[in-house]
């Protein structure tokens, strides 16, 4: 529809300023289509406000009009929910990007939803501070999609995964009404805390605009290693054991021989060690001094490791494991799974899941990598045809649980892993969960589809 045909345009158009109301099928397509290009619908038009006034008007313009909205912040998310499935409103909060320099008493800061990940990074290291939420997607993924995803990344085994960082968070409700907690006070028991239920409700609640954090310190001395290990289940042992021993731990990243390989054929890097192992531990620590030592001290002479104790080996050293996403991505659409499995149960699971595939997926190549100390694996398969995917979505999902797992780890469930919430949420917790849904969104203005299989 041209945009001067559609009336919400001009409506929302008079909020938020004409050129950030998008309607030109060209402009609109990268909001579209997720980062995997696996996920893609057409949206109404997508909307760009400024700040929580024009975002709260868009949100009761659209309520007004039935016409359901999309919140969307890097597009950095895996599991389809921040795209379109057709005709929803896309709100970007990418405008809404400022960082304020950091509380130093209180060690915090406050942030809009479209900053990014780096910038409030960047904004704490400036002032002395270390904001610990990392991952690769850094300079794209945001404060508003970190916080409705509850994102984890490398170092949430020791700091806490997103929620761990809320202290306060600013929200539009789907009726137009702002919810804002950002005194910055740790202590503050008034009733239920909705900053809490927002975080990993995956735009399905509300559409956060703004956010205070929590920042912590790290030692300045850092240090990171490539270790070639044997197996999935020394892997655990070995984190295991550092965890106790060192207790500067703040990564342990696992891959294997073939996400290397696949990776090193990507980016063009040399093999990290002089002979090739089955599977890999990327290990990092930090103290006030003497990092290098203590890793060292930990991991013990016997250890096939190279040591990185400078920002540009270091950064060298995770390129093997970061540089997984992007290089499967580069060659396949790949089916993304992301699981938790009790580190109990890690190594069987793997073992399971590589008998599985040998024997019902030979079409299959298999690559896992993901976040040790969180028993966090991301699961990709490539090479099968969309019902085999489905297929096998479900024989590994089904896996997962039988081994007390979940089936979305950090990722969330979004469109892509709503028909199986079942295998790890029982009856009562959907229920509860679609309670609290019908309360706050009764006529299902924000992102329907995602989450619950009904379209609730
Ligand atoms: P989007 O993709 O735009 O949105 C994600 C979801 O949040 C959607 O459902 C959307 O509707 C909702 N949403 C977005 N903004 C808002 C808002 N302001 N209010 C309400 N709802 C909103 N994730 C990890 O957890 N750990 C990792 O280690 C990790 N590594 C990654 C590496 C790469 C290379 C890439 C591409 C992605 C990675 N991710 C990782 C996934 C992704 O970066 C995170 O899920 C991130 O939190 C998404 O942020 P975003 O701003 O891109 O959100
Ligand atoms: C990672 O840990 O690398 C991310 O979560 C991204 C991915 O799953 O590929
Ligand atoms: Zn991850």
């Amino acid at each position: 529809m041209p945009a001067h045909d559609d009336p919400l345009a001009g409506a929302l158009a008079a909020i938020v300023g004409a050129p950030h109301v998008l309607t030109d099928p060209e402009v609109k397509a990268t909001y579209e289509v997720d980062w995997t290009s696996r996920y893609r619908g057409e949206s109404r038009l997508v909307v760009r406000p400024a700040g929580t006034a024009e975002v709260a008007a868009v949100v009761r313009e659209c309520a007004a009009a039935g016409v359901p909205i999309v919140a969307q912040g890097g597009n950095t998310g895996f599991v389809g929910g921040g795209v379109p499935r057709g005709g929803e409103v896309v709100l970007s909060l990418a405008r809404m990007d400022d960082v304020e320099p950091p509380d130093q008493a209180a060690a915090q800061i406050a942030a809009g939803a479209g900053a990014t990940l780096a910038a409030v990074q960047d904004a704490a290291r400036r002032a002395g501070h270390f904001f610990s939420i990392d991952l690769g997607a850094r300079d794209s993924a945001t404060i508003g999609g970190l916080l409705a995803t509850n994102a984890g990344g490398t170092r949430a085994f020791r700091y806490g995964m997103a929620r761990a960082h809320v202290v306060g968070i600013e929200a539009v409700l789907a009726n137009g009404a702002v919810v804002s907690r950002m005194a910055g006070l740790p202590k503050d028991n008034t009733g239920y805390d909705l900053a809490q239920l927002l975080v990993g409700s995956e735009g399905t609640l509300g559409v956060i605009t703004r956010a205070r954090l929590a920042l912590t310190s790290r030692g300045g001395s850092v240090a990171t290693a490539l270790v070639g290990i044997e197996s999935t289940a020394e892997a655990v042992e070995l984190f295991a054991r550092l965890r106790r021993d060192l207790p500067g731990l703040d990564a342990a990243e696992l891959f294997y021989a073939n996400g290397l390989e696949l990776v090193r054929a990507h980016a063009g890097l040399p093999a990290p060690l002089a002979r090739a192992f089955p599977a890999y531990l990327l290990l990092e620590c930090s103290a006030v001094a003497g990092a290098q030592d203590d890793l060292v001290a930990a991991l013990g002479a016997d250890a096939d490791a190279v040591l990185a104790d400078d920002s540009t080996t270091r950064q060298r050293l995770w390129r093997y494991r970061e540089s997984h996403t992007e290089a499967v991505s580069a060659r396949w659409i790949p089916l993304k799974l992301d699981v938790a499995l009790p580190l109990s149960r890690l190594a069987a699971f793997v073992d399971e899941l590589t008998a599985f595939a040998r024997a019902e997926l030979p079409a299959a190549q298999v690559f896992v990598y993901g976040h040790a100390g969180d028993g966090n694996l991301h699961v990709q398969l490539v090479g099968l045809d969309a019902a085999a995917e489905r297929d096998a979505m479900a024989a590994v999902l089904a896996l997962v649980a039988r081994n007390g797992g979940s089936i979305g780890a950090e990722h969330g469930v979004g469109v892509a892993k709503r028909d199986w919430l079942h295998l790890t949420r029982a009856p009562g917790d959907v229920a509860a969960m679609q309670a609290v849904k019908r309360a706050l969104d009764p006529e299902g203005v924000l992102n329907p589809g995602v989450l619950f299989p009904d379209g609730t």
